[in-house]
């Protein structure tokens, strides 16, 4: 019986792309993917830690793995990404046999090799991981262009457990992007902590976008996450012009984080209220049917009613198109760790509540708005009898209807709502020059 491993992974989208990396290292070493824990050799959990929660999380799952080491003592348990780094060592208590930083995972065949012998994280070498192509297959793929951030936002763990900034070769993000779309890939989402910091022997975030809007036979490009500070007008003015005449969708992952610019300056974000909406606008003049997500967090250390109050003024003003919402969480070594007062948790919970409510009630609005709307779908997945795809904008659309084929892009009417999600049905034949 040949090797086999199992691998669980929590986290952001980074940490998916990073999955993909760890499958090609083991493939190359002769190891095949197990359906279920109990029968893989090795046990992976490519961990989370921007929030206790996501940490919690792990650590029950890792806890669950000691149960199948103890049945049978030569499965080995390795804990990869973020966590090994913020904890280190004091994994070991929890029975791992090794760990491997967000940096290390080259390390993965010389772990494996060295029976018995933990490995701890070794700093941050700086890795990009461009002499690895992670394992892909379907219609949509991720391309991750840099790695680790350098803001310091003063709530952010992920400059402490991902390290430096740093840039992948802008011809290695040119020939990844060629590669995948030789592959089949119809969609590439571009990926960073920030993707606006990208900086390559002098190319910018900009000009890849335009290389890759050059490639037949890629029909979308999207990207993750962009900080709303160096989202600026003439790079909006840009971006406008790809997105009216190509492949980049018009979809912008901006994290506000807060309404207020005492606790926007307290978390050390670099624009006030009045700059994001601003560029909000201008987006909105420029590309009319753009999409603004967006990422909340509620109880910030001295964060006052009044406060909150701003946050509430100014989602029920912009009205994204959805938003992901949390309750700030402590982590260790952050500046923010050290802002005193501290908001309770009772608070926390009262202010999340209502921001998710009134925020879930504007999602749902705008996608209300697009019934009777005629949109570009492309197909990407079946379940049953149902397809789901995509618009430009990035909404998830249900299509009730057999043999459309996956990949292709097609016009769809949008005819009413099942709970948030919009149903359509095809008004055209398949679009060949989409
Ligand atoms: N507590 C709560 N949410 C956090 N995020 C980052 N750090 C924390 C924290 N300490 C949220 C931010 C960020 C998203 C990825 O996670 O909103 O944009
Ligand atoms: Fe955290 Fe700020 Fe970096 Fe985002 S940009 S990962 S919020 S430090």
């Amino acid at each position: 019986m040949g090797k086999k491993f199992f691998i669980q992974t929590y986290g952001c989208q980074m940490n998916l792309y990073d999955e993909g990396i760890i499958k090609e290292i083991l493939n190359q070493e002769g190891y095949a993917p197990a359906e279920k824990e109990e029968e893989a050799s090795l046990l992976l959990v490519l961990t989370c830690s921007v929030r206790k929660h996501a940490e919690t999380r792990a650590l029950g799952f890792i806890s669950s793995l000691r149960r199948l080491k103890y049945k049978d003592p030569k499965k080995k348990i390795g804990v990869l990404g973020c966590l090994a780094t913020a904890l280190g060592e004091k994994l070991f208590s929890y029975g791992v046999d090794f760990i491997l930083g967000p940096d290390e995972y080259k390390e993965l065949p010389r772990v494996l090799k060295d029976s018995g012998c933990p490995i701890r994280h070794q700093g941050f070498p700086g890795e990009t991981y461009q002499d690895i192509l992670p394992r892909t297959e379907g219609i949509k793929a991720f391309l991750s262009i840099i790695r680790g951030c350098n803001n310091f936002c003063s709530y952010c763990i992920v400059p402490y457990v991902r390290g430096q900034e740093r840039s992948k070769d802008f011809l290695a993000v040119i020939k990844e992007a060629e590669i995948l779309v030789g592959a089949g890939v119809k969609e590439i989402t571009l990926l960073g902590q920030n993707v606006l910091g990208y900086k390559s022997n002098g190319f910018t975030f900009l000009d890849i976008l335009k290389e890759l809007n050059k490639i037949d036979g890629l029909k979308r490009i999207r990207f993750l996450t962009s900080h709303p500070r160096d989202l600026s007008f003439p790079l909006i003015e840009e971006m406008a012009k790809l997105i009216s005449a190509g492949k980049l969708c018009p979809e912008f992952h901006l994290p506000l984080q807060s309404g207020s610019n005492k606790i926007l300056s307290l978390m050390r974000r670099g624009y006030t209220r009045e700059e994001y909406q601003k560029k909000i606008n201008y987006l909105r003049s420029l590309i009319p049917d753009v999409a603004i997500t967006t990422d909340l967090m509620v109880g910030f250390p001295a964060e006052r009613e009044e406060d909150f109050q701003e946050t509430m003024a100014l989602v029920e003003d912009i009205r994204f198109d959805f938003a992901y919402m949390f309750k700030y969480s402590e982590r260790p070594n952050t500046k923010a760790s050290e802002i005193e007062p501290k908001v309770a948790e009772e608070v926390k919970k009262q202010r999340l509540t209502h921001l998710i409510e009134v925020q879930n009630q504007i999602t749902k609005e705008r996608n209300e708005e697009m019934v009777g709307k005629v949109f570009e779908v492309l197909v990407e997945d079946r379940i049953g009898e149902e397809f789901r795809g995509k618009t430009r904008s990035g909404k998830m659309i249900i299509i009730k209807k057999p043999a459309l084929i996956l990949g292709e892009v097609y016009l769809v009417k949008i005819v009413r709502l099942n709970g948030w999600t919009p149903v359509g049905q095809i008004i055209d034949n398949q679009m060949e020059d989409l």
